[in-house]
């Protein structure tokens, strides 16, 4: 297993913080070495004992690590997302995130003919900070739309469903929570919605050998106790399907030791979100590449991180149950798999043009009229200027992807500028 040296991206909400935005460029910081969850390190070796071959998929390693419910990374780390715990999210730098999307999807509304209910699903929702933020901006600014607005969530850890209930308590009403089971085929019309979900997916990691494309398995050390992984054959022929999906032709450039990920629970996910999808959109923000950059031949080692203390490094297997693992997402993976299950593309863009489209340049410009001598105010208004400059960093956040899909929209429907997607001014 490759390591290299503990590194990270910084920004600064304060001068006292120093937090790590995922996909950002990167400096060297020393981070304690953390035992690993002994309950999760107890599981996954009665796993792996028990595994045939005593081996599981990658995938089902990072499900484990992330999310097994005695000791999986989302289950225990409850302030996981935010300056106290290893990364920080747009919508945890700055109320700003979670307005602007409600200037959307209170536009998404419209287009769709105003219906009543207007579902909101949002799937993977943290600490619940999003929601809050958005919640509260209808209510205030969009108040046709909040009055007949139905907003669910869908989130695996049951301790992250706790805590946002407790932070959405004022819109207890309003709010419900729901397994991915208990979503009825063709039941929402309205917008299916995340931030940094994907990358929270689990995925399988292969590599390219002698003898052809081969899997990663994660197995245990027989004298150390700890996990290692191990090369054999592909678990499953979706793999194969996978990488047709994405135009990877293995036999064009690829040199042997080349290894990758797989997005499978992603194409699962969306499959699940258009059968459930009865009309609407499906937006989803977060980072990574199209398959021609994800799978350049030069990405030899992929994209797979893992992200500890405001830092990130390339061992999945350090500081087990205590640090999150992602690997950037596959949007074109998304879109190809969509297509087929009647989710087709409308538009892609970045969070720093979409945001900018959608106001963040007037509320930045608001900032510069403010007078005032009192520090406090002067301080507060450089601190929020920082924040708004860190949602559109070309270097960070800036640079993440956001995609809209729709599902059963007429062609008028179609054919409607989407704020969010248009060219924004720049002066
Ligand atoms: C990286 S965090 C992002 C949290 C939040 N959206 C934000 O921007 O701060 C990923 C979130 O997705 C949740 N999650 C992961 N897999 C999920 C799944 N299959 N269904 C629902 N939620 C999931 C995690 O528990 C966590 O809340």
């Amino acid at each position: 297993m490759p390591q290299r040296l503990v590194l990270y991206g910084l920004c600064c909400t304060n001068p006292s913080t120093v937090v790590l935005v995922k996909n950002a460029p990167t400096s060297r910081h020393l981070v304690l070495p953390m035992p690993h969850n002994p309950v999760l390190f107890d599981v996954l070796q009665d796993r792996l004992r028990q595994a045939p071959q005593g081996r599981i998929t990658f995938a089902d390693f990072m499900d484990l690590a992330l999310y097994d419910p005695a000791g999986g990374y989302y289950t225990t780390q409850v302030a996981a997302v935010g300056p106290q715990g290893d990364f920080v999210t747009s919508p945890h730098l700055s109320r700003d995130f979670g307005e602007l999307l409600a200037v959307q999807l209170s536009e998404l509304w419209h287009h769709l003919g105003q219906p009543e209910p207007f579902t909101l699903v949002e799937m993977g929702a943290g600490q619940g900070i999003m929601a809050a933020d958005v919640l509260a901006y209808l209510q205030s600014q969009f108040q046709d739309c909040f009055a007949v607005l139905d907003y669910r969530i869908v989130e695996k850890s049951p301790v992250l469903r706790h805590i946002q209930r407790k932070r959405l308590e004022a819109w207890a009403d309003r709010v419900t929570w729901c397994d991915w089971t208990d979503l009825a085929a063709d039941s929402v019309t309205g917008c299916f919605f995340s931030n940094e979900l994907v990358d929270a997916l689990p995925v399988h990691q292969v590599i390219l050998t002698e003898t052809g494309l081969q899997e990663i398995y994660v197995t245990l050390d027989e004298e150390s106790g700890t996990p290692k992984e191990v090369i054999g054959p592909l678990s499953t022929p979706r793999l194969g399907e996978y990488f047709d999906l994405v135009g990877v032709d293995w036999a064009r450039g690829y040199p042997v030791g080349y290894r990758t990920e797989a997005h499978l629970a992603a194409l699962d996910w969306i499959a699940t979100v258009a059968r459930v999808l009865n009309r609407g959109y499906l937006l989803t923000i977060d980072y990574g590449y199209p398959a021609d950059r994800y799978y350049n031949p030069q990405r030899a080692q992929g994209t797979l991180q893992g992200y500890y203390q405001h830092a990130h490094h390339n061992d999945p297997y350090r500081h087990l149950g205590h640090q999150d693992i992602t690997a950037h997402v596959n949007f074109t993976a998304l879109e190809r798999q969509g297509a087929p299950c009647g989710l087709s593309t409308l538009d892609l863009t970045q969070q720093a043009i979409f945001l900018m489209a959608l106001g963040l340049g007037d509320r930045l410009a608001d900032l510069a009229k403010i007078q005032s001598t009192d520090p406090a105010i002067v301080n507060q208004a450089i601190q929020r200027r920082d924040q708004i400059h860190q949602l559109m960093n070309p270097m960070g956040l800036g640079n993440f992807w956001v995609l809209l899909q729709g599902k059963n929209l007429a062609p008028e429907i179609v054919a409607q500028p989407i704020r969010g997607f248009t060219i924004p001014p720049l002066g």
